[in-house]
């Protein structure tokens, strides 16, 4: 720790002159120096890192693990056919229309074909044998969006097997444990999720048992679809069920009114959170549906989205990363208090990076906790896969160093017939990230609102790519 000071010392001053900005704002005591002081937000970050140039100061004690997102396998989909039929069918009149590629379709409303998927895997089980676990944010199913082929419960259920199939027959679960929850479209109707026990819930108890997560036992999970995992000694895995919070669920309702389901989990995830702060260890939050879209949209009832930020907030010290899909693009937000003197009571307010250039203002605000949108596997934009190296320091278990970010060109691999991933971007490299801290991240906001070359690549790389992105 004392060497790694030293190091961190170096770092600040190398990064400074390059950027220009007052090497006090990294460590020093005139930004945030309550925040910055505070071991429950600094603690667990103290000591770990890799350099840029990729030199680890971490004592070699670290993991891996991947994010994966949003599947949507779909057994109808036919190469060559017409993208409008959502890849289903070819049109005889006009065969020009007839373009869906092998592997996919970028930025269409066609979900994942069995070819992409397989490909994936397969890159996977060579590339990523070596992590620890896999949190996966859902969205196994394909969407029902054709009328003249509806899902039936049969079909959905068969997707959820085949996925689970695919992690058994590429991960030693012995090795890697898998962590799954569902999206917005794995019930058995788009959007609906019932507030209790839905039908889905004893389906998927059934389906993801090989995984080890003993759901057939556990009565959070049973009624509310929601469970916490112990994925390593002292870090502890809160996986939510986002269709309670989720403001498009039509059979649930806001976290202000009596009997919500929604207020019922966030009173669940207090306790848990209180649990696992008092026992010292950390979590990592995981769910479907994320607070804030790409273009900065609140995605919950508000009574939900204002209880889940101040949980956020309140609880910062303790939750080290969040991992969300649902919305196929690669961003960042964050939760910060204005406060810089007690930034533990508050006021929260959650910032999304889209676009534009951050307006907070980081010079009288604290950022507490980054939260991460991992890019999906769905061809909306190109196909993305994420790599994160963390802690396993006792001191430091589950400290987010850095992460690789693969994805696939799609174009490319229809006309290559291949799939080939490659490193897209590191956070390491191309936002100077020693490591995922939030005062770090927050230092690389402040670098963005003067729209620096390294926001740029963000914005770049915002959907995978993609050059008809829908930015929603
Ligand atoms: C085939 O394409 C034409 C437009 O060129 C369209 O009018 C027609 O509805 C399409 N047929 C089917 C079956 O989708
Ligand atoms: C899904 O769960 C229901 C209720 O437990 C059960 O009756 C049904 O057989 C299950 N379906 C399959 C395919 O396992
Ligand atoms: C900053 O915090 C105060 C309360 O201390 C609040 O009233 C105000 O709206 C906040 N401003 C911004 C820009 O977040």
């Amino acid at each position: 720790m004392r060497t790694t000071n030293t190091v961190f010392a170096a770092l600040a001053v190398l990064t400074s002159t390059a950027s220009a900005a007052p090497a006090a704002n990294f460590w020093g005591a005139d930004r945030c120096s309550k925040c910055i002081a505070a071991s429950a937000y600094n603690g667990p970050y103290q000591g770990v890192g890799t350099s840029l140039e990729g030199r680890t100061n971490d004592g070699g004690s670290f993991g891996k693990f991947l994010h994966i997102t949003d599947i949507h396998i779909d057994e109808l989909y036919l190469k060559g056919s017409d993208p409008a039929t959502m890849c289903h069918r070819a049109n005889d009149t006009d065969v020009s229309l007839n373009i869906a590629g092998k592997y996919g379709t970028l930025g269409s409303i066609c979900d994942t074909p069995q070819a992409l998927m397989d490909a994936t895997f397969d890159w996977m089980r060579e590339n990523t044998k070596d992590v620890d676990f896999i949190l996966y944010t859902g969205d196994s199913a394909r969407h029902d969006r054709d009328k003249l082929v509806p899902r039936a419960k049969l079909g959905t259920l068969s997707e959820h097997q085949s996925i689970a199939d695919k992690i058994v027959s590429t991960f030693d679960l012995q090795k890697t444990k898998f962590i799954p929850t569902f999206g917005n479209n794995d019930q058995f109707d788009y959007n609906k999720m019932a507030a209790v026990a839905d039908p889905i819930i004893a389906n998927l108890t059934d389906i993801w048992a090989p995984f080890g997560l003993g759901l057939d036992t556990n009565t959070a999970w049973k009624k509310g679809g929601y469970f916490s995992y112990e994925v390593k000694p002292g870090l502890v895995v809160i996986n939510l069920n986002s269709m309670l919070l989720f403001s498009s669920n039509v059979l649930t309702k806001d976290c202000s009114l009596d009997g919500s389901a929604g207020a019922e989990m966030l009173a669940w995830m207090e306790n848990t959170l209180n649990t696992i702060r008092s026992n010292g260890k950390r979590a990592y939050i995981m769910q479907h549906v994320p607070p804030t879209s790409a273009s900065g949209k609140a995605l919950y009832f508000p009574g939900c989205q204002k209880a889940y930020i101040d949980l956020i907030g309140k609880y910062a010290g303790s939750i080290l990363g969040s991992f969300f899909g649902h919305t196929n693009s690669d961003y960042v937000s964050f939760i910060y208090t204005n406060n810089t003197i007690r930034p533990t009571d508050g006021p929260f307010f959650i910032s999304t990076i889209t676009d534009q250039p951050p307006t907070v203002n980081f010079d009288k605000s604290c950022v507490l906790h980054v939260m991460s949108q991992g890019p999906s596997i769905i061809p909306a934009n190109n196909p993305a896969v994420r790599v994160y190296k963390y802690s396993t320091a006792s001191d430091s278990m589950g400290a987010l160093i850095s992460y690789v970010q693969y994805w696939s060109d799609l174009v490319q691999d229809n006309t290559n017939d291949a799939v080939t991933y490659d490193v897209e971007y590191t956070t390491a490299k191309t936002y100077s990230l020693w490591n995922l801290a939030p005062h770090n991240w927050a230092k690389v906001f402040q670098q963005w609102s003067r729209n620096s070359a390294s926001f740029q690549d963000y914005v770049r790389y915002r959907f995978v790519q993609n050059p008809n992105p829908d930015p929603k």
